[in-house]
């Protein structure tokens, strides 16, 4: 994390002000310069948008793309809706949890790889469906994910 972290996050919501959803639009790009947002960001974004830091703390843990760990340098992430399951996606996190050795919603020991449950990519279609590294995959298989 830099130094200037503080005011790098105060200088993104100042940039957003004004924008339709300003505080979400905040707190997106904190998570994605800084890759996680902190207590502290979220102190900034609340004196910024003149909310509660609870009223942040809400949004944040609303939004699961609004991280408050850094991801692993892989992130995996696997649909666990209906229409996927009714495809397979239980099998598929099963050997994705077991290739990796960690469970949905960690991050292996060494930062290497996180796998996160999402609730729908809209490719109910073609589940199962999973994103990796933000590329949306469709009718993934475990050789798929690790390709
Ligand atoms: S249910 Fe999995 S993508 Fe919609």
């Amino acid at each position: 994390m830099p130094s200037d972290a503080p005011q790098a996050v105060r200088d993104i919501c100042e940039r957003c002000v004004g924008r339709i959803g300003a505080p979400i639009s905040a707190l997106r790009e904190v998570a994605a310069t800084l890759g996680a947002i902190e207590q502290a960001h979220m102190e900034t974004v609340a004196d910024v948008f003149n909310l509660s830091v609870a009223e942040v703390r809400g949004i944040v843990s609303f939004y699961s793309d609004l991280r408050t760990e850094p991801a692993g340098r892989r992130h995996i992430r696997l649909c666990q809706a209906e229409a996927c399951q009714a495809v397979g996606a239980r099998e598929l996190t099963a050997a994705a949890q077991e290739k990796l050795g960690i469970a949905l919603g960690e991050t292996a020991a060494d930062g290497s790889v996180s796998l996160e449950a999402v609730y729908c990519l809209g490719l109910c279609a073609s589940g199962p469906s999973a994103m990796v590294d933000g590329r949306p995959l469709a009718r993934a298989t475990i050789k798929a994910l690790f390709a």
